[in-house]
């Protein structure tokens, strides 16, 4: 078998699939957390799958594994089609592919075996973390050399984010895991916490962000049949973004003793943060108008439709919760985890998944396996996060009074107990929606032919 065969739009295909993978395994992985939440015990403390242990596999699965690799093949696919051009190479584009996936392989042995580096979205050791620069190096020579053998002279603005994103992604991974530290991954005290949120919140604002946006921006007009609402807006969304979400990582350690100027940017950046996203969803809207049954009908349509409302929940509460006052109140609760879920799973995840179900077809040449499998996933997941949304925000609320009364934690622990039992409950749905998604991505690839999509 030539794992590096040169086809059209293989790499796509690989990266699409494995996305649909690690979207089962990361759910699960979180369904675990969940369940180790409401009954601690239960699962009889194996170390692999300890809380600690379990909570990172998770992360790193859902965020790398489903909605990057899902993120990075609509990418390959977007590049060469907007260009007009095939990709420079797809040997090089099975490669990232494969190291990619060999670096979350080994990322989930690892830190299931305790090996971690232990800085949130940064856990995984030094030699993976080279591992995954070598893959985003790739990705943008690919890129780039696509780039310069184009047919199409004008680049519409998902090439500007996509290019952007890999640039911006290769030096936040660098800086942010501290590579040229290959013990520890980190600096030295308050100047490391300031390092890894200029990390963390890059690499949500800058890989996340930016591709689910290029995604956006791609598929809005092709279903709604009409050109995009301005190509003006389009840019002054993307230089914003670069300008307000670059430096405002400070947002997630307003309660540490970080410098105030820092702090300062910081808030007032995340205030800033209205303005492109804003801009983008005014653009996607707009040309929507008149045309959502379109956006209705198909369900790739419907998923980043539903992606963009999250994006707007997720911008509205992000610049409230960066304020000391409310930030008093919600830090360290379960209000975060439930903007978390709703920025990664609902903005980045669903629109990721609008982007799967639009390039299927078009890469395979026949539809997909099932439009109506797809449609119960769309359901589940939406379902699911609606619920962790309530749910999670309003154990956050509780526990937050809880800390500003001096209330100790175990005694909280009992109020939020319900709640956490509706989570992983909740879960299960969200589970669910991703066995039924590897089913169809499977099928849809290499089963018999499907039904009209
Ligand atoms: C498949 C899409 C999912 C995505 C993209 C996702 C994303 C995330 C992210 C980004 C975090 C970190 C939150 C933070 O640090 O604030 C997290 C934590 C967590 N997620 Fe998920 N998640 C997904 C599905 C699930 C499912 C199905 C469950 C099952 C109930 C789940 C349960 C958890 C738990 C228990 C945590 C740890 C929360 C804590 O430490 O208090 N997630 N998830
Ligand atoms: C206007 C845009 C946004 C602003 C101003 C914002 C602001 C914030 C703030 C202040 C926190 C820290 C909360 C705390 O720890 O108390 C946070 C956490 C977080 N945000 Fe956002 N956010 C925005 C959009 C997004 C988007 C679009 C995503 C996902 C694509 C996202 C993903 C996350 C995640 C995963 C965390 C949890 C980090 C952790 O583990 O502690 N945010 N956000």
């Amino acid at each position: 078998m030539n794992i590096l065969k040169d086809e059209p739009y293989g790499t796509t295909k690989g990266f699409l699939l494995s996305s649909a993978a690690w979207m089962v395994a990361g759910s699960l992985a979180g369904f675990i957390g969940a369940v180790e939440m409401v009954a601690p015990e239960l699962l009889g403390n194996i170390p692999w799958i300890a809380f600690g242990r379990i909570r990172q596999i998770h992360t790193n699965l859902v965020m790398f594994g489903f909605v990057g690799s899902a993120l990075v093949g609509a990418a390959h696919y977007l590049v060469p089609t907007l260009l007009r051009t095939p990709l420079h190479s797809e040997r090089i584009g099975k490669a990232s592919l494969w190291s990619w996936n060999l670096a979350i392989t080994a990322g989930v042995v690892t830190l299931s075996l305790g090996y971690t580096q232990n800085r949130e979205y940064a856990e995984l050791i030094w030699p993976i973390d080279i591992g995954v620069l070598i893959v985003l190096a790739l990705v943008f020579y690919n890129f780039l050399q696509t780039l310069r053998r184009r047919k199409e002279n004008l680049l519409y603005v998902s090439i500007w984010y996509i290019v952007g994103s890999f640039v911006f992604t290769f030096f936040t991974y660098f800086f942010g895991n501290a590579v040229w530290n290959p013990e520890t991954g980190s600096i030295i005290g308050i100047p490391d916490a300031v390092l890894a949120w200029f990390y963390g919140h890059n690499i949500i604002a800058f890989f996340f962000t930016t591709l689910a946006v290029a995604v956006a921006y791609y598929i809005i007009p092709i279903v709604a049949r009409t050109p995009l609402y301005s190509h003006t807006l389009s840019l002054i969304g993307f230089w914003t973004i670069l300008i307000m979400y670059s430096h405002i990582g400070t947002h997630h350690i307003i309660q540490a003793p970080v410098q105030t100027w820092l702090k300062v940017i910081a808030v007032t950046g995340s205030i800033g943060m209205l303005i492109p996203v804003l801009t983008v969803l005014v653009n996607l809207w707009l040309t929507m108008r008149g045309r959502l049954g379109n956006i209705h009908a198909d369900v790739a349509g419907k998923f980043v439709f539903a992606g963009s409302v999250w994006y707007l929940l997720t911008c509205l509460q992000g610049p409230l919760q960066s304020l000391p006052s409310v930030q008093r109140l919600t830090h360290f609760t379960n209000w975060v985890v439930g903007h978390a879920h709703m920025g990664i799973l609902g903005f980045a995840g669903m629109t990721a998944l609008g982007g799967v179900y639009f390039i299927l077809p078009r890469v395979t040449g026949r539809s997909l396996y099932s439009a109506r499998l797809a449609d119960i996933q769309y359901w589940l997941i939406l379902i699911g996060m609606t619920g962790f949304f309530v749910v999670l925000t309003t154990a956050g609320l509780i526990q937050g009074n809880g800390w500003l009364n001096g209330e100790v934690v175990y005694r909280i622990l009992p109020e939020i107990h319900l709640y956490m039992v509706l989570r992983a409950s909740l879960g299960i749905l969200i589970a669910g929606g991703a066995i039924i998604g590897l089913y169809n991505i499977f099928m849809s690839l290499y089963g018999p032919k499907g039904e009209t999509s």
